[in-house]
């Protein structure tokens, strides 16, 4: 997906206009407060918001948060997000009570040139998810302009992403920029050589991803709960770890291929095991034809780790989606972390997927260590799979 094909903010006339701007502020909370546990999303947007601020835009900012079903949950208020871009800003932005209605045209009309409002959660209403087209319609009749600086939800098309784009001319700002060219970039032009390190939990949600990635890359990496269908497609023996059966028939063929071509694919040789799915449970580390039954795999083994980060320091270009291991839980994090650490070392150009890989490199320190830490969980694991996404796909091309 070529995003020289779509025009940015830096190629229209923005003086002065009144413009809605979709932003991702679907940030993580403490658990059971309303204080953001993650702002990376709330400051990936900055640069764009100064942008439009600086050419005396009127900004109209827009998002959701959670999954709300159409109807107003207290605890998904978009009021601490626009408090946080508030202090981020070091100035005021206005909070609206909805994101529809006369109060809210009242409030878009009363802004000045280089004021922000942000509207309350999208969707409260069910025409948003529901790509409603007059609930889009009224989205847009705020404003002069649409900038879509929402990559992480770019894979929906939804009233505020896809529907408003018939209504207004519609542009990606500099955060949809930035990662449309270094994801782009990672999967169409990478210096060689090329790996993918892919884990997390299931085959299946990777399949995709996989496929179009073996095609494309020179190693190929497997970690996470998913490894044990590959281990057991080997014939291995994997005790009670997680097996999508349905799978394994995928993960023999691509073990066959990677025979057959010069496709690295790289598996564990070692794992820790737990005795059942638990930060408290016992817990050890085995060679990979040495899983009793009644455990489970929970991360690899140092050897994987030491082989894996080898493998990767020959590496120019590296695309990283999904964690070693349970990386929440210390005893499983080692995996994670090792090749974390490798990835930061590395002269090489490093993109990490978003989700849990970003949380687990954010958590480390190392997010600014690497190239470019994705703000997009299932929209960057769909561009991965090398999907269009509606989000982009409705913006306006270049001439
Ligand atoms: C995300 O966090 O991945 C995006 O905000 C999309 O959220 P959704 O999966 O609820 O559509």
């Amino acid at each position: 997906m070529a995003l020289s094909g779509k025009k940015t903010v830096e190629d229209v006339d923005l003086n002065g206009k009144t413009v809605l701007m979709r932003v991702d502020y679907n940030v993580p909370f403490h658990p059971g407060t309303t204080e953001i546990s993650d702002d990376s999303r709330i400051r990936a947007s900055i640069p764009t918001i100064k942008y439009l601020l600086e050419r005396k835009c009127r900004l109209v900012i827009c998002s959701h948060i959670g999954r709300p079903k159409g109807r107003v949950v207290e605890e998904m208020r978009m009021e601490p997000t626009s408090r946080r871009l508030s202090e981020l800003l070091s100035k005021k932005v206005a909070q609206a009570e909805d994101c529809m209605g006369p109060g809210v045209e009242d409030a878009v009309k009363a802004l000045a040139p280089g004021e922000v409002l942000v509207l309350e959660n999208l969707r409260y209403h069910p025409g948003e998810e529901a790509n409603d087209p007059d609930f889009a319609k009224s989205l847009a009749s705020l404003a002069e302009l649409y900038v879509d600086d929402a990559f992480g939800t770019a894979h929906r098309a939804h009233a505020s992403t896809e529907g408003v784009t018939r209504y207004l001319p519609s542009v990606a700002g500099l955060l949809m920029a930035r990662e449309l060219a270094m994801l782009g970039d990672a999967l169409d032009n990478p210096l060689r050589p090329f790996a993918a390190i892919l884990g997390g939990a299931k085959v299946s949600d990777k399949i995709a991803v996989l496929e179009n990635l073996a095609g494309r890359v020179d190693t190929l990496i497997v970690g996470g709960g998913m490894a044990a269908t590959f281990l057991k497609a080997q014939g291995l023996n994997v005790g009670d770890s997680l097996v999508e059966d349905d799978r394994l028939e995928f993960a023999s063929d691509l073990i066959e291929t990677a025979k057959e071509t010069a496709l690295g694919l790289l598996l564990p040789t070692d794992v820790v095991i737990a005795d059942e799915f638990s930060e408290k449970a016992n817990h050890e580390t085995v060679r990979v034809s040495d899983i009793p039954q009644g455990w489970r795999v929970m991360d690899i083994g140092p050897e994987t780790a030491a082989a894996y980060a080898e493998a990767l320091m020959q590496s120019k270009t590296v695309i990283w989606n999904g964690p070693m291991g349970v990386f929440e839980w210390e005893p499983y994090a080692q995996g994670t972390i090792r090749l974390a650490k490798t990835l930061a070392s590395l002269d090489a150009t490093t993109v990490v997927g978003g989700g849990s890989t970003a949380e687990a490199v954010q958590s480390l320190g190392l997010a600014e260590r690497m190239t470019h830490v994705s703000t997009g969980g299932g929209a960057s694991l769909e561009f991965m799979e090398g999907r269009e996404l509606p989000g982009v796909a409705a913006l306006m091309d270049r001439d």
